[in-house]
């Protein structure tokens, strides 16, 4: 098969946009697209700081390298969370997020563009290439004097998984670390088959509430929260994992442990199958859900708790007294410093 543009062979058929490209014209593709999604849904601007949340994995090494060549201010923050048993999976992610940041690979403009105007769209690249991105590490061991596998043990949070400690903890971090240091925006590197298993999920329990909060971009609402974005939403993963492929991004392949058999990878495998029979089935459920809920099927849902400031960290939280962070890692007073 043919690249769509080129004579070159392709490297990836988009079925569902009815595209083939080769490894050059996928990789512009790859960007003008995610340039695309963050002016749509109105994200963030060249001018904002951004912080990404990378893991090591190919989804966010791949966002934190797209934004930079489309010259936004895009800085890492990595959490290691010490899961190392019964394979080193932390300590290889942190090694593979390193070593992409310090090999300057981001720098390379391995496709150059041809058509600078078809990447850069309405937003002039002011800051291309000129912002000196840094990785932020927050080792949740050495800050909290525990490791997740540690504290969920002794919390018994989530039935010997780890992953409900585990998530809290990556939440509560990402966010603290994004206001103390003066973050527009938190950037995560989920996908569009991460965003349609939840969808799925939020579906067959109709869970109103998590449905009116799903969603591309979530506003500072308040004071104390971040904004949040999510530019890769569009994408498949096949898609993410072939731009990792095409820029050379060397990241971690296996996934967490403890993710291995969860729920989500459950409702994964169901929609692989639709989207077998059906090519297109996850895109278009995940668009027209957000066309439903841009319409307002869900605006009644989008309760707006109270919310009280933590009387320990001062994060917003539900109830009064201590956050469900500070509850967890037993904080009684505000002296462990995130960053
Ligand atoms: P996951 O929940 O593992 O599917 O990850 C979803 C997104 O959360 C990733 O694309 C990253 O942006 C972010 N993320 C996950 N783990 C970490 C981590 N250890 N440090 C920083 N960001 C992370
Ligand atoms: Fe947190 Fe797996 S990444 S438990
Ligand atoms: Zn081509
Ligand atoms: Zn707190």
């Amino acid at each position: 098969m043919h690249c769509r543009k080129c004579e070159r062979a392709a490297v990836i058929n988009m079925r569902h946009h009815k595209l083939s490209l080769c490894g050059e014209h996928y990789g512009e593709w790859f960007v003008a697209q995610t340039d695309r999604a963050i002016e749509k849904y109105k994200m963030f601007t060249r001018e904002e700081p951004v912080l990404v949340a990378v893991s090591g994995g190919k989804d966010s090494l791949s966002l934190w390298d797209a934004l930079l060549r489309l010259g936004y201010r895009a800085d890492g923050l990595y959490i290691g969370l010490g899961i190392n048993d019964p394979a080193p999976y932390s300590d290889v992610s942190l090694e593979k997020t390193r070593a992409f940041i310090e090999s300057g690979g981001w720098r390379v403009a391995k496709n150059p563009p041809h058509d600078e105007l078809e990447i850069a769209s309405s937003q002039t690249p002011l800051l291309a290439m000129t912002h000196q991105p840094v990785l932020h590490v927050v080792d949740i061991e050495q800050t909290y004097g525990k490791a997740i596998p540690q504290i969920a043990r002794e919390k018994a949070r989530g039935q010997g998984k780890p992953c409900a400690a585990c998530g809290l903890t990556k939440r509560y971090v990402m966010n603290r670390l994004a206001l103390d240091k003066g973050y527009a925006v938190l950037a995560t590197g989920h996908n569009l088959d991460d965003e349609v298993a939840v969808l799925m999920q939020n579906t067959l329990r109709w869970q109103t509430g998590y449905l009116a909060r799903q969603a591309p971009v979530l506003p500072a609402s308040r004071e104390g929260l971040t904004r949040k974005v999510k530019p890769f939403c569009r994408f498949y993963e096949r898609e993410t994992a072939t731009y990792a492929l095409v820029r050379g991004i060397d990241y971690i392949y296996d996934e967490c442990p403890h993710a291995v058999g969860n729920l989500t990878n459950f409702y994964k495998t169901l929609l692989n199958q639709l989207e077998t029979q059906s090519p297109g089935a996850k895109l278009s459920f995940y668009l027209e859900f957000l066309r439903a809920r841009g319409e307002g099927a869900f605006e009644q849902f989008n309760k707006v708790d109270t919310l009280h400031a933590c009387e320990v960290c001062g994060q917003p939280t539900s109830a009064p007294g201590r956050c469900a962070f500070c509850r967890m890692w037993d904080i009684e007073k505000l002296d462990v410093a995130v960053v």
